[in-house]
């Protein structure tokens, strides 16, 4: 096993064990991240739901089935990214994440990201993009537009949950993800 697998590992053993904040409680499973470990594209959402709770990997639920739609549409194949969330286990009921759960949790994607390194990371919504790109982020408004920062590139689109509950914003969304399509392919 080299270096890397080894501390994939070790993440992810850490936080199936973790207890550093009281969502370890309720979970039923720990969702630590799914798809390529060696992605160019990192999508990161909030945390995970019912059906990510129940099944362990982000982003399965209504709202994954609906990014899985747009990731087709631009030709992304989802198994070519990887997925994670800010928090690891579900907030009861899926109340937004509290800074303290926040601030327990970010090392984990701290070290997913520094093992992936990808080239371009996107927050999946406004929770992901205020903890990841700046504390007064305005999804509305900013969608779409890009901050480098060292070895990447990051955007922020809407989350696919706000895009259930607002079908209008969907061309935005689509617009959004065929920017990042351009960005990916002129990268490589
Ligand atoms: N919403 C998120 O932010 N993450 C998931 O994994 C599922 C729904």
């Amino acid at each position: 096993m080299d270096n890397i697998d080894a501390r994939w590992g070790a993440l992810e053993a850490k936080c199936r064990e973790c207890s550093k904040c009281p969502l370890c409680e309720t979970r039923t499973n720990c969702v630590f991240g799914t798809g390529n470990r060696n992605a160019d594209l990192m999508f990161v959402g909030e945390a995970p739901g019912e059906q990510e709770d129940l099944s362990g990997t982000p982003f399965v639920g209504r709202a994954g089935q609906l990014l899985d739609r747009f990731l087709y549409a631009v030709d992304i194949k989802r198994e070519d990214v990887y997925i994670a969330n800010i928090l690891k286990c579900r907030p009861p009921k899926n109340r937004d994440p509290l800074p303290a759960e926040e601030d327990a949790c970010i090392d984990f994607l701290r070290e997913q990201v520094r093992l992936v390194r990808p080239k371009v990371i996107v927050c999946l919504g406004r929770i992901a993009a205020m903890r990841l790109i700046k504390p007064d982020y305005k999804i509305t408004q900013e969608h779409g537009t890009w901050v480098e920062k060292g070895d990447f590139a990051m955007t922020a689109v809407f989350h696919p949950a706000a895009l259930l509950r607002d079908p209008r914003r969907k061309e935005d969304m689509l617009n959004d993800m065929k920017a990042i399509k351009k960005r990916l392919d002129e990268n490589k």
